[in-house]
């Protein structure tokens, strides 16, 4: 019996580890999410009924969960060098020639992406990841093992024919996309933004909780293999043969690497990439030569720094230089203040450039930028333009430096500037116009209120009229007000009166979102609603009571308690209570999940319960519905009586076809849908 379960547990791991690899490290999906999640949680559940066959490299280890106090120091087995650097045709035309000259013959180099992450050295043995250590001095790193198993293109276990004892190095990089979204949920959640990918890479891998870096998406290319058992002739050779084991390394097809035989195959691998570089999706910062020989390699060795045999080639960022033609300070919806360089138009990286972020006063004063200098403007892996320097020579005689506001650019308020925080803060956030603006369009937002017909522009023109000055106040505006406005015809004042009406119907943890109380953001608010049920409740616990939900800290609860102590707040909370907005979870929550994430459906037929209201089902799972079947769609829910050609379409196409039995198979883990709360949220939204 115990023999039988044990078997099932280690059948399911390693059918998990090969989608797991199909999926992150091959981008060729082999099965469907769900099948994938069953399975997973089918693993989980039997793990946690028999610890004794719980394994640090399960899939189920993915999701994280562990928490590092201390990352340890370990010394590698092999030091961690670093790569002399190049910049120029004629540094590399140098290193070859050195080469060729030292072995005596013409030599075959390896051109490859100079990934531009933080470098992670991870020890298998017996095909099972034991130990993933940070470069640290080169000597000795942290190990940051947890946080490196929650790496999805990182195998756990290993396939094939691998060596019994060996280090494999690479570089954990932050995808852009990733990191843009990361960036939008900070923003939504009024929390500083982070700089750029590679610094953020770094931060990630050492933080505490592995969760939070399971959920961040970092990825990992390895390129370099070590072990006393192997038997490489190349270095292309090891890197095909590391794919082989299931690691993501760079691929040929895509250019990531290739072979060179000449000073020009070099210089062309370069220039591909210096041209073609923004498009991939993550940063890199140059390109790295190697000498592809093993033989040669060990016969040209290293200096006491980096190897003989490889080089790097640096990317210039490109940096053109421009006049500052004055700074201007943004402030945000939480009163934070933003210095904007306000640049001549120049072009760069393929777009024109106006502005570029200045970040804080501290940014200012490390530039030493003074009014109407010229400065050095790059673009590099952030999406924003940075200023990176002054061009002394061109300053200006007697030009004032750049000062920081005393008080706020809106207001006049005196700003304040909290100690350890790099930001200025305008403290006058219940008169300052943008601060006040920015709540309310936060408020409708999509992903908060969604409230059709309201836009940014329309928000300016009521607050400019003097029509609204909180979000309370748009649930008193009337047809009369808006018809007065410019631009605002009958159809769109109907309109959006109807979007403010529906707004009443929206779930109370998307309200408690656009309430936006700082650091509450979606995720929170989420929590919040589940742990509590209600905005009465949350009002009354305290500092401890909120704390003891799962990933609420202690600055997250002193921010609501510090809302609520504010007189004005709860008005105006009393006042969206008596408008009807909803301020309790409903009676039978509907509980939503990610399980339908990234998926397409087209519904068609008649079903047990509305088609909208099987439509809202989906969506609350994270998927999407469409209304035309394409290659595009992932599922067709077939009801009764559908019509035959969308069936014919999807048959064609090979788009599975789903019952409505079917579709609550996949939903029978989560809370049953009550028929009667989605019924009213639908009729509300339509109203
Ligand atoms: S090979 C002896 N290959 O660049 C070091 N390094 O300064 C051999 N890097 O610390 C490293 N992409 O973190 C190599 N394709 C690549 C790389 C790469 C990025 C990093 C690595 C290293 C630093 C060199």
């Amino acid at each position: 019996m115990q023999q039988d379960i044990q078997l099932k547990i280690h059948e399911l791991r390693d059918l998990l580890h090969r989608w797991n690899h199909a999926y992150y490290v091959l981008s060729q999906p082999s099965v469907s999410d769900f099948e994938f999640d069953q399975k997973l949680k089918e693993l989980e559940a039997l793990e946690q009924q028999f610890p004794q066959f719980s394994d640090d490299n399960s899939p189920t280890k993915r999701v994280g969960g562990d928490i590092t106090k201390n990352f340890e120091t370990v010394k590698h087995r092999f030091p961690m060098l670093s790569l002399s650097n190049s910049y120029s045709k004629e540094e590399i035309q140098e290193f070859i020639g050195r080469i060729e000259k030292s072995i005596g013959a013409d030599i075959d180099f390896t051109c490859e992406l100079k990934y531009d992450g933080v470098a992670i050295s991870i020890t298998y043995v017996d095909g099972k990841l034991v130990r993933a250590v940070t470069r640290g001095d080169g000597e000795e790193g942290e190990d940051v093992t947890a946080n490196v198993r929650t790496i999805k293109s990182i195998p756990l276990q290993l396939k094939g024919n691998y060596p019994a004892d060996f280090d494999i190095r690479g570089e954990i990089i932050f995808p852009l996309a990733a990191f843009q979204q990361l960036n939008e949920e900070r923003e939504q959640n009024g929390e500083p933004l982070f700089a750029n990918p590679r610094n953020t890479a770094s931060g990630t891998l050492k933080l505490q909780d592995s969760s939070i870096v399971a959920a961040r998406g970092l990825d990992c290319y390895l390129y370099q293999v070590f072990g006393k058992d192997v038997d490489f002739v190349t270095h292309l050779e090891s890197i095909e043969r590391a794919a082989n084991w299931g690691f993501k390394v760079p691929e040929q097809s895509k250019k990531y690497i290739s072979r060179a035989q000449s000073l020009d195959e070099v210089m062309n691998f370069i220039n591909y990439w210096d041209e073609k570089r923004l498009e991939l999706p993550f940063d890199i910062d140059g390109i790295v030569i190697k000498v592809n020989p093993y033989a040669y390699q060990r016969e040209l060795g290293f200096t006491a720094k980096s190897p003989r045999w490889a080089i790097a080639y640096k990317f210039k960022a490109e940096q053109v230089s421009t006049r500052l033609e004055a700074v201007t300070y943004q402030v945000g919806r939480t009163g934070a203040i933003t210095p904007v360089a306000n640049l001549s138009p120049i072009a760069l990286g393929g777009t024109t450039v106006k502005r570029a972020s200045l970040h804080n006063a501290d940014q200012i004063e490390k530039l030493d930028l003074c009014e109407g200098d010229t400065v050095l403007v790059e673009k590099g892996g952030e999406i924003i333009p940075k200023i990176v320097g002054v061009d002394l020579g061109q300053r200006l005689p007697n030009a004032t430096p750049i000062q920081f506001p005393l008080n706020c650019p809106e207001c006049n308020t005196l700003l304040i500037r909290k100690e350890g925080e790099a930001q200025h803060f305008c403290p006058n956030e219940k008169v300052c116009p943008p601060q006040i603006k920015g709540k309310i369009e936060h408020f409708i937002g999509r992903k908060m209120m969604n409230i059709d017909g309201l836009g940014a522009e329309t928000v300016e023109q009521l607050y400019d009229e003097g029509l609204i000055t909180s979000i309370a106040d748009l649930y008193d505006l009337s047809y009369a007000q808006l018809i007065q406005l410019d631009r605002m015809a009958d159809k769109s004042a109907k309109n959006l009166l109807h979007g403010l009406e529906a707004s009443k119907q929206v779930p109370f943890e998307k309200v408690l979102f656009a309430l936006g109380i700082r650091y509450v953001g979606e995720t929170v608010a989420k929590k919040l609603a589940n742990a509590f049920g209600s905005l009465h409740t949350i009002r009354q616990a305290t500092k401890e009571d909120l704390m003891a939900v799962d990933e609420i800290g202690e600055r997250i609860a002193e921010s609501l308690m510090e809302y609520f102590q504010d007189p004005d707040n709860c008005a105006q909370i009393n006042k969206l209570i008596e408008k009807g907005l909803q301020f309790e979870r409903s009676q039978q929550p509907t509980k939503t999940s990610t399980v339908f994430e990234g998926k397409t459906f087209v519904i068609s037929g008649t079903f047990s319960i509305e088609r909208d209201e099987l439509k809202h089902l989906i969506e609350q799972h994270g998927g999407k519905v469409g209304s035309s079947v394409s290659s595009k769609t992932d599922y067709l829910i077939k009801g009764d009586n559908m019509g035959p050609a969308k069936l014919e379409k999807a048959i064609s196409l090979g788009i599975p076809l789903w019952s409505e039995n079917d579709l609550w198979q996949q939903l029978k883990d989560f809370p049953t849908h009550s028929k009667a709360t989605s019924s009213e949220f639908i009729q509300g939204k339509l109203f």
